[in-house]
């Protein structure tokens, strides 16, 4: 029986092997992590990452040929294939100081695997890594490998978050990447045999090992780069009349453009975007080609623009100030269909109304109170370590409310901030939060989910990213 071991149980980790595991019943797929409480979340009932039809796999396979386990070096020793999926966080200190990837937990993985193994294995990077990082691996493997042969492949994840489990059935492409030689090939394919199980054979491209690792990085920054080109868009129709749904409509019908990833937002979010274009950024400095890393910093520079504005759109429009305020946050998690909150343009948003003094009421219904107030008080980058090296729970924030119902959020609210996306949002009741809120009442939509005219028909000032503004909002402009 071929054996799989990942050393990771993350977001991608967990779903990616539970996946494999339900799809190839002969292979024996063993998670691991340094993470105790993660290990024993996932063999409870209440799994430790949200996603929808996550739960059905996991009891499908679990115990059968999928398990977890905090016995690292055990399910390492014994496996043919491992797969790395550790966090690669941006780097805080030292060289590359806030751009280039922190690759500790990756190299200590890997120095565990070279001690621990006695026979041949296969070792997959599945976590999104520096080009040439396969290059680094293979030195500590090969250094430290007591004769025993390994090969390196570079199998990078492309599933996104709230939808991981169908991207990993029905994936656009698997890319596996290796050395080009007879016994990298042949690494390849037995890895393309794994994915074969059920990914259509002419859907698995197979590269060599820096391509793989380049073309993970490369299309974030794509995907990235769009959002940041419709929000700048956005800026440019509030200020023109124009309506940014309606240009995106437009651009997307050309079929060399497509239509997905062109949504106007309060700014993109999530673990990797900001991650991985700054880690772009950082190699192409490093390759001497400045130009094209200001290119790519860009991407960013806009990102965290529009997170600006949104904030300096609300201030200036309730008189200049939201000291002492109620603003109602709905939505915390940086898309609807998760509870993850990392880099959430919701932190940004937040931090720059508590900035201002505002009182916030906070309600997401897949993100804690806990969660919520470590995210305030984290500093930058803190969130990608594993989670008992993360700093620990710091003391609450005062102004900072947390409830469970987005109508306890509103009442006696002066303003509501849409900032995810969730489709509960589009049909509150939203006469009864009119009602009972201050007035005048005003909604600051970052994520284009509510019916405006229906808003202004009750009574609310409507603010909509990247659409024409009402009058009261051209009265009181916002400083960018
Ligand atoms: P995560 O933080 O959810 O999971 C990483 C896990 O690795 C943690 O549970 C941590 O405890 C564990 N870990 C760290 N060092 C370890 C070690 N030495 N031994 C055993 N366990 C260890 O991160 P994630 O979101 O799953 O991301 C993992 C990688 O995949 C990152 O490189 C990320 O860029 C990439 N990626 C993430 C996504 C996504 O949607 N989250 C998608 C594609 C790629
Ligand atoms: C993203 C990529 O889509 C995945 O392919 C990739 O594997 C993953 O990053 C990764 O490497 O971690 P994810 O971050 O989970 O996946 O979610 P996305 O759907 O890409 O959304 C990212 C952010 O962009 C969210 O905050 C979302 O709200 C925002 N977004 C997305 C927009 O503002 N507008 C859009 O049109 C689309």
């Amino acid at each position: 029986m071929v054996k799989i071991c990942c050393i990771g149980a993350g977001y991608v980790g967990g779903p990616t092997m539970a996946v494999i595991a339900l799809k190839c019943p002969e292979i024996e797929v063993a998670v691991v992590d340094i993470s105790v409480s993660r290990i024993t979340a996932w063999n409870s009932d209440a799994l430790p990452i949200y996603e929808p039809g996550l739960d059905e796999v996991v009891k499908k396979c679990r115990g059968k040929n999928l398990f977890f386990s905090s016995d690292v070096e055990k399910h390492v020793s014994e496996a043919d294939i491992v797969f790395v999926s550790v966090n690669t966080p941006t780097k805080t200190q030292g060289l590359g100081a806030g751009k280039a990837a922190d690759l500790t937990y990756w190299e200590s993985a890997a120095r565990m695997i070279a001690d621990v193994s006695k026979s041949n294995k296969i070792v997959v990077e599945k976590s999104t890594v520096p080009v040439k990082t396969a290059e680094a691996i293979e030195k500590i493997l090969t250094h430290n490998s007591k004769g025993i042969d390994f090969q390196i492949l570079s199998n990078p994840e492309f599933l996104a978050e709230g939808t991981a489990i169908q991207d990993l059935f029905n994936p656009d492409r698997v890319l596996i990447g290796g050395r080009e030689t007879p016994e990298g090939q042949k690494a390849i394919a037995a890895l393309r045999d794994v994915y074969a199980h059920w990914v259509p054979v002419d859907r698995i491209i197979c590269s060599n090992l820096w391509s793989a690792e380049l073309s993970k990085l490369a299309a974030n920054a794509f995907l990235a780069q769009r959002i940041s080109s419709v929000n700048a868009m956005s800026a440019l129709c509030e200020a023109t009349g124009a309506d940014v749904s309606q240009v995106s409509h437009a651009v997307g019908k050309d079929t060399r453009i497509g239509p997905k990833f062109l949504n106007a937002s309060v700014g993109f979010g999530g673990s990797c975007f900001q991650k991985d274009i700054l880690n772009l950024v950082y190699i192409c400095e490093c390759n001497g080609l400045p130009e094209v890393a200001n290119y790519w910093k860009q991407v960013i520079k806009i990102n965290d623009y529009q997170k600006t504005r949104f904030v300096n759109r609300i201030v200036s429009s309730m008189f200049n100030t939201v000291s002492g305020k109620k603003i109602a946050i709905l939505g915390f998690a940086f898309k609807k269909d998760t509870g993850d909150t990392r880099e959430t343009p919701a932190i940004d948003v937040c931090k720059g109304l508590l900035g201002d003094k505002a009182l916030l009421s906070i309600y997401d219904p897949q993100v804690n109170e806990e969660q919520i107030q470590r995210d305030l008080a984290m500093k930058k980058f803190d969130w990608d370590h594993p989670v008992h090296l993360q700093p620990m729970s710091p003391t609450s924030i005062k102004q900072v409310n947390v409830v469970w119902d987005a109508y306890a959020a509103t009442k006696d609210a002066h303003g509501v901030c849409i900032l995810t996306e969730w489709d509960e949002f589009k049909t509150l009741d939203y006469q009864r939060i009119y009602d009972n809120m201050r007035k005048p009442a005003f909604i600051f939509d970052g994520r284009n989910v509510v019916d405006e005219a229906k808003l202004r028909a009750i009574g609310f000032i409507v603010y909509s990213i990247g659409k024409p503004l009402d009058q009261w909002l051209k009265d009181m402009p916002a400083v960018a």
